[in-house]
């Protein structure tokens, strides 16, 4: 029996309501698909500066060293904003990003066809949307030296450092065409090639490297012009891929094509084995939403997708994870919503209920072929 490591970190506000609500649905996963998940919990974020007076234990990071995958559900709030403080909720997602080498964020973008409305831009400019966006996570203007303030006789100086290297780009797009390479077979490397140095060596490197996937295409597109082709037609991009900056942005305003902050699942990839599996954290791209948190309003959809992605990413398991994708889809078609969805006609549940009313569709549904 395949027996899965994963290492569930909730963290704050909603993130322990929406977690629970995806072991609720892997724990279905594993029961019809004859599966062993061993899950194991550690505190992190603001629950950890409580508990441990650190943001992130290096007993947490070797346990997720030692896992298949992270569950991650959100960190900070407004008990831990003290700009002043030594430790920050935050450090716990740096922190991990940076000690289990995840250099990959990917978000995919896909608008439920019942959901169409809810988005502020036309339904008929975003029907057919279903794309990735990956973000170079651990390199770039983030992170490059020298990076300071001074002043002098001119007044007030700053500095950022915008630096790549080779293995940091090639890396990143071997992700890309590899997901495309699972999709519709399309790339689309976004750089400013135009006016910046990193941004030639990335177009060079990503035409070099697209020789290698002959079965993909690959285009390329300015970040600038890649922002305005966001918004007017979604539905032409497959898979995304750029680098820190450019990525922090433009997997914004990705996201809020589709509508609710509540469906939006994440991965934060690093290594890849052959067969494309590793390590990775998954998480909603939501925050603690300390606004709503212990009132049962949370939707815990991002989250459970966030799972799916873990299933096929991590775990290899690409039936299962289309399981839960359907599951979810058959859900909202059923017209279940949480009310930061909630539209006319629907009927409102809370977090447990939606977390349950998802379980259930796996088992009515989608039995796995080698058991029937
Ligand atoms: P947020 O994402 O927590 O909330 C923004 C708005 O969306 C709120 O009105 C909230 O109620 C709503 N919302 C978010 N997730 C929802 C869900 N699953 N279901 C229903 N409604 C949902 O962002 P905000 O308010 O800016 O930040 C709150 C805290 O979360 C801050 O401490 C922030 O630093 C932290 N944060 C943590 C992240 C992480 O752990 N990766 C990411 C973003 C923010
Ligand atoms: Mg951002």
């Amino acid at each position: 029996m395949p027996n899965f490591r994963i290492l569930l970190t909730p963290g704050d506000g909603i993130g322990p309501e929406v977690l629970e609500e995806s072991t609720k649905v892997l724990g279905r996963i594993a029961s019809r698909f004859g599966h062993e998940f061993q899950f194991e919990e550690e505190s992190l974020g603001g629950a950890a500066i409580d508990k441990y007076g650190v943001a992130l234990r290096p007993e947490t990071v070797a346990k997720a060293k030692d896992s298949h995958a992270v569950l991650f559900g959100a960190v900070g709030g407004p008990k831990w904003d003290d700009p002043h403080a030594s430790v920050r909720p935050e450090d716990a997602i740096l922190g991990m990003r940076k000690q289990l080498g995840l250099f990959a964020n990917l978000r995919p973008v896909k608008v439920h066809p019942l959901m169409l409305g809810d988005s502020t831009l036309k339904p008929e400019v975003l029907e057919g949307t279903d794309m990735v966006v990956i973000r170079e996570l651990t390199g770039g203007l983030y992170f490059g030296q020298p990076k300071k303030r001074w002043t002098n006789a001119q007044g007030r100086q700053a500095v950022d450092t915008l630096r790549y290297s080779e293995k940091e780009v090639a890396r990143v797009l071997h992700v890309g065409f590899q997901l495309a390479r699972t999709r519709r077979k399309k790339l689309t490397s976004v750089d400013k090639m135009n006016v910046l140095r990193t941004g030639q060596m990335w177009r060079e490197i990503a035409v070099e490297i697209g020789r290698e996937y002959p079965d993909v295409a690959l285009d390329h597109m300015l970040a600038d012009a890649c922002a305005m082709h966001l918004l007017r037609r979604p539905a032409s991009f497959d898979v995304i891929v750029t680098e820190n900056m450019f990525g922090d942005i433009l997997t914004d305003e990705a996201a809020m094509l589709a509508g609710s902050m509540g469906m939006m699942p994440s991965a934060s990839l690093g290594k890849r084995r052959k067969d494309g599996t590793g390590i990775g954290l998954y998480e909603p791209i939501h925050g603690s939403a300390p606004d709503i948190a212990g009132q049962k309003k949370a939707n815990p959809l991002a989250m459970i997708l966030s799972a799916a992605m873990m299933l096929r990413i991590s775990l290899g398991l690409e039936t299962e994870a289309a399981a839960v994708e359907a599951a979810v889809d058959q859900v909202i078609r059923d017209g279940y919503r949480t009310p930061d969805i909630a539209n006319t006609g629907s009927h409102v549940v809370d977090t447990a209920k939606m977390g349950t009313l998802v379980a259930e569709q796996i088992v009515v549904a989608h039995i796995s072929p080698r058991r029937k």
